[in-house]
Order: C-alpha cells, then sequence, then structure tokens
C-alpha cells in the first residue's frame, strides 16, 4: 500500500521503516528539512541500532522517500499517519499544537484529492481528541466529510526507544480505534502480514488503551523503585525479589528493574496529561498521583546517596550514561538532566560520558566538561553516577575505576559486573 507518514521522528521513521520492511511505499514528511535531506541520504536523524541498515535497505528498493511537501505526501499515498510529537504543557496537560498543524496541513492536501484517504493518528492523544477534535479540524479545512469522504482511525504506538523497529515488527498486539468499519479495514488490510492479535474498538478506547499501558507500566517501575529503597534497608536484592514476583504469570518479569526513576519522552508526560484528565472529570487519580510524586523523590536520591559521603561542592564527579536510558542518543526528561542541575547547584565539576548522547545532552548543559570516554569522565573523579544501563558499562572493572581520586560508585541503574568493580552502592540495593 502507499503510506504516507508525517513526523519523522522516532515513531514516525520507525513506523516508515517497519511498514517498508513489508513491503509497503513510504513517505516521510517533516517541516525540518535537514532531517528531511539526511533521510533520503540514508542518515537517521537518531540512533538506534540497525536504523542505518534498515533505512539503507528501504532506500535500496525505493520503498522511502522524504519529503517537506505535505500535499505531494497525501495525493500520493492511501493512508496517512500523524507521528508528530504531543509533548506536556507546563501545567502537565497535553500540547496539541502540533497535531493542528499536521490536521491543517493534511486537510489542505485532501481538500484537492478525488479519491478516499484515511487519516490515522499515532501520536498519543488523550481520549475524545480524535473523534472530538481532530475530525473537526479535517471536516472544517477540507471542506470534506469524516466517514464518507475520508476514514479516520487512530492506532497507537508501543515503540520503546532504542527498539522501535523491532518493536514494530514483532508488536504484542495491534490496536486500531476506528470511525468506521471502512477506516479499520483499511488499517487491517496495512497489517496483514503482521503476527500479532488485533483489536478495533473505537477512536477513545484506541487512545485510552495507550494511556493505560503506559500508566501502568510507569505505575510498576515505580512499585519496584520504592520496594527497592525498603530492601536496600533490609538488606534484600530486590533484583532477586523481582526475579521471583516475575516467574508469576500474572504479575511478569518485565519492567520490574529497580532504579534511579523514569524518563523519557512518553511516561512522564503521559502520566502527567492522564492525571490531568482525571482531574478535569473530577475522578480521584490517587494512584498516579502517588507515581509522579515517588518518582520525583525517586530522581532525587542519587545526589543524596552521593551528599551522604561527600560534600560535591568544587569535587569532580562523573556522571556516566545521559541518555534517558540505554541504546538511545534521547536525552527528553533524562534523570540524568535532574541529576546534573542538582550536582551544579552544589557547584560540583560535571564531568559528563554517554556512548550516544553527549550531542544531545551539550544542547541542555553547555557548561558542564563532556568526556570522550569512560576512563576520561572517571580520571581524578572523587564520584561516580551510573545513569543508564548502557552494555558498555558492564565491561568496566576495577582497574578502570582505579584512575579516580575517590573510588565512590553509585550506580542509578544496575549494570556493572559485581564479579569486576568492588565497592558499588545502588541507588534502591
Ligand atoms: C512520538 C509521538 O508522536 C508522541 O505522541 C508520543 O507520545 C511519543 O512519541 P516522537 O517520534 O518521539 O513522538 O517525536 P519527535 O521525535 O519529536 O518527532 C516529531 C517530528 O514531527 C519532528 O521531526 C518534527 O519536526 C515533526 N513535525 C512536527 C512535523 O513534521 N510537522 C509538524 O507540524 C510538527
Ligand atoms: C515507552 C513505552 O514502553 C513504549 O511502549 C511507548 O509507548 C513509548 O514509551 P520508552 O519511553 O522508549 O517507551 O522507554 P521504556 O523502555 O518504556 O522506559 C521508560 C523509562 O522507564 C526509562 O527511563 C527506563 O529507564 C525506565 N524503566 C523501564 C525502569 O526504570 N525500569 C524498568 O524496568 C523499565
Amino acid at each position: 500500500m502507499k503510506i504516507s507518514i508525517i513526523g519523522a521522528g522516532y515513531v514516525g521513521l520507525s513506523t516508515a521503516l517497519g511498514l517498508a520492511h513489508h513491503g509497503h511505499s513510504c513517505i516521510c514528511v517533516d517541516r525540518n528539512e535537514k532531517k528531511v535531506n539526511d533521510i533520503n541520504k540514508g542518515i537517521p536523524p537518531f540512533y538506534e541500532e540497525d536504523v542505518a541498515d534498515s533505512l539503507k535497505e528501504a532506500l535500496d528498493k525505493k520503498l522511502i522517500f522524504a519529503t517537506t511537501d505535505y500535499t505531494h505526501a497525501v495525493q500520493n499515498s492511501d493512508i496517512t499517519f500523524i507521528c508528530v510529537g504531543t509533548p506536556s504543557k507546563v501545567d502537565g496537560s497535553i500540547d496539541l499544537s502540533q497535531i493542528t498543524n499536521a490536521a491543517q496541513s493534511i486537510a489542505t492536501a485532501m481538500k484537492n484529492k478525488n479519491s478516499y484517504h484515511v487519516v490515522c493518528i499515532k501520536s498519543t492523544v488523550l481520549p475524545g481528541t480524535a473523534e472530538g477534535v481532530f475530525k473537526k479540524w479535517l471536516e472544517n479545512e477540507s471542506g470534506k466529510k469524516a466517514g464518507i469522504d475520508f476514514g479516520l482511525a487512530m492506532s497507537p504506538e508501543f515503540l520503546r526507544e532504542g527498539f522501535a523497529v523491532q518493536d514494530f515488527l514483532s508488536p504484542d498486539r495491534i490496536v486500531i480505534g476506528e470511525l468506521d468499519k471502512r477506516s479499520g479495514d483499511a488499517l487491517e488490510k496495512l497489517y496483514t502480514d503482521f503476527n500479532a492479535p488485533i483489536m478495533r474498538t473505537s477512536l477513545k478506547t484506541a487512545e485510552m488503551i495507550k494511556y493505560a499501558s503506559n500508566a501502568f507500566l510507569a505505575t510498576k517501575v515505580t512499585f519496584i523503585n520504592e520496594l527497592g529503597n525498603l530492601c536496600k534497608k533490609l538488606g534484600i536484592d530486590v533484583y532477586e525479589v523481582a526475579r521471583g514476583m516475575g516467574y508469576d504469570k500474572r504479575i511478569a518479569p518485565h519492567f520490574l528493574n529497580a532504579g534511579c526513576g523514569f524518563g523519557g519522552s512518553c511516561f512522564p508526560k503521559d502520566v502527567s496529561a492522564l492525571v490531568s484528565l482525571f482531574k478535569k472529570e473530577h475522578e480521584n487519580s490517587d494512584v498516579l498521583d502517588a507515581v509522579l510524586k515517588s518518582n520525583t523523590a525517586q530522581k532525587k536520591k542519587i545526589v543524596e546517596i552521593l551528599k551522604n559521603k561527600i560534600d560535591p561542592a568544587g569535587k569532580k564527579i562523573a556522571v556516566l550514561g545521559l541518555a534517558f536510558k540505554e541504546n538511545t542518543d534521547d536525552v527528553r526528561d533524562s534523570v540524568a538532566i535532574d541529576v546534573i542541575k542538582e550536582l551544579k547547584k552544589h557547584s560540583a565539576n560535571v564531568y559528563a560520558y554517554d556512548p550516544m548522547a553527549n550531542g544531545n545532552m551539550k544542547k541542555i548543559f553547555p557548561d558542564i566538561t563532556y568526556a570522550d570516554t569512560p576512563t576520561e569522565a572517571l580520571k581524578d573523579a572523587d564520584a561516580c553516577l551510573i545513569m543508564a544501563a548502557w552494555g558498555e558499562f558492564a565491561e568496566l572493572a576495577d582497574s578502570d575505576f582505579a584512575v579516580m581520586n575517590n573510588k565512590i560508585i553509585i550506580e542509578g541503574r544496575k549494570i556493572l559486573d559485581r564479579t569486576q568493580v568492588s565497592g558499588i552502592e545502588g541507588v534502591c540495593w
């Protein structure tokens, strides 16, 4: 099928690459000209293992093409996916401005298209947005009627950054929210080759499934973080406890890795946006209120542990791992940002290192020192904080830490090899 995808970010490009892998022809639209040119040259706009290879494969087969021209993309495709960002505003509610822009551009393009076209939202939007807001924007701008002249669907993404293409190709389920049967049928046809259960539902149910899934996962992580804090006090390894819990099929072993709190472009903003919706509807959101409060406290713990050991003022502190998690260069809402802010507030000299995210963090903190290797960051350091579970940190040994001035190692993510490194303290282990 011919597909257009608005927004060539983590979700948009991964969706395009996944669909191209199944032989669909994809036009990626992005307002960012550099991103567009890079994609056409085979340069992925973000880091993820295998994305460069998938992009090359899709370009070689002529199944992917990027442009800034919405009209060309809509005119030359049957389905348009919307994958623009939906960040949170300062009050935690959702910022729909990128969706509004996308809707306007698609509607203008649809005005001059005679054949039936399906628009499918993939971006995370609050229940009621597709039908209550988005449909009207499209109808008003295009002068066409949803359900007759064009189709409308909402198919949320469940893609973990770092594994987005892989997650797209091997989904646990595919959720298709549909305005009407014809819209849903068009989407289902696209996923014929996928080996996953397909669930067809209303637009707002699909929107809620996305929020409920991320809020539940964030709650699971928060639960194990708090349990970890208690286990640490009692001399119990929370990772062993999690393993014991995970054998229970009702619990499952995933998302039970205790640590320094969750971050990223989704969990914090999705939980906040859902809480805002609870409040708007005058319903209690006690569980999710507690998740946000607990995560804020958890993010502070690693520096509190450090301060109990040394006064960070004037000390060299190595921060290893800047991305919000391993295998990505994304620093959006990374716990490392909170940690660096706090260290700077205490006048520490921060030496930061990440295998992929130094460049992105430099845009936020241009005034700290960035190292090209862990050793450079560790040399003469008075303490080391591990903030992301990059595989290469598992290779570090006592000899690597021997260059430190003072061997204080605090892990925010459990990754160091205990048989190779001694004297590690974990944030909750
Ligand atoms: C996604 C989803 O869309 C978001 O709703 C979800 O909750 C998290 O993941 P992501 O792919 O991470 O967002 O966003 P980002 O990497 O910021 O990419 C969005 C892209 O859309 C950018 O490249 C931006 O330039 C582009 N864009 C935005 C347009 O091309 N046109 C617009 O009008 C707005
Ligand atoms: C999330 C969803 O998992 C995915 O389905 C999609 O909706 C986008 O949002 P992502 O944000 O890429 O994916 O990363 P994820 O692997 O979910 O991790 C989110 C945060 O939770 C990270 O900071 C991570 O370090 C943390 N986390 C995750 C833990 O602290 N412990 C865990 O066991 C798992």
